[in-house]
């Protein structure tokens, strides 16, 4: 399935086939597929924590305000922010220099620059949260161009569901993503504003730009 076509057809589902897994491979498919997202610097922030057992799920679905999806979906996957990604930076600069992508005197520019710029850590949690986004946004494409359905969701106790699965505070929770194989009683995609709405289609400096809001 093309790109454009994936991200036509992903739509938000709540019901899931219950007698069909997830294999190891999809699985493979579906981090591989994440990680090739965009990150600041590329530090790849991103990190994937997957809940796959029945009781792991039924106890996922308690601090998630007893969605149902968490437990009838095979595969659940948080995805969590590193929120000190830039403090192990200088490993991921290294293997872009062995690739000759870059020379050492770059990649030690990069690796001061996000030290500085994530040692607040504000700015560490914002982009934990876009760095994940992302990925995030390329894990459900790629389920949707490998025949998946899933589920977005930030309806879940964040502090609790750390406690539960012993995440250190080190890993912020970005989004959890609900994921199996279609089945019969989801909505179809949700209706979208339109463009017109969305887009300033040729913004310049020092006017005034509004978006429409009827
Ligand atoms: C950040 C985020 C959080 C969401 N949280 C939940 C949630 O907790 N429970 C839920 O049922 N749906 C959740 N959704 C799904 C949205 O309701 C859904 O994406 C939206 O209604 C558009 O539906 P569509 O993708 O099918 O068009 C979430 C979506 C996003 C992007």
């Amino acid at each position: 399935m093309d790109t454009l076509t994936a991200l036509h057809q992903r739509f938000s589902a709540n019901h899931f086939a219950a007698d069909r897994p997830v294999s190891a491979e999809v699985l493979e498919q579906l981090i591989d597929a994440a990680r090739q997202a965009p990150s600041a610097f590329n530090l790849q922030q991103a990190r994937f924590f997957a809940v796959q057992d029945l009781s792991a799920r039924q106890a996922l679905r308690a601090v998630a305000y007893n969605q149902a999806k968490v437990e009838e979906a095979p595969l659940v996957i948080v995805v969590l922010g590193d929120l000190q990604a830039h403090e192990h930076f200088a490993d991921i600069t290294h293997a872009d220099q062995i690739a000759g992508i870059y020379d050492q005197a770059l990649g030690d520019y990069f690796v001061q620059a996000a030290q500085s710029t994530y040692s607040n850590p504000d700015r560490a949690h914002d982009e934990a949260i876009r760095s994940g986004a992302l990925a995030a946004m390329n894990l459900m494409n790629a389920a949707t161009a490998l025949g998946l359905v899933t589920g977005p969701m930030i309806g879940f106790d964040q502090a609790k569901f750390k406690e539960m699965f012993k995440i250190s505070d080190r890993y912020l929770p970005v989004i959890m993503i609900t994921i199996g194989y279609n089945a019969p009683g989801n909505w179809p995609k949700k209706t979208r504003l339109p463009i017109e709405k969305l887009l300033v289609r040729d913004g310049r400096p020092n006017q005034d730009h509004t978006f429409s809001t009827r």
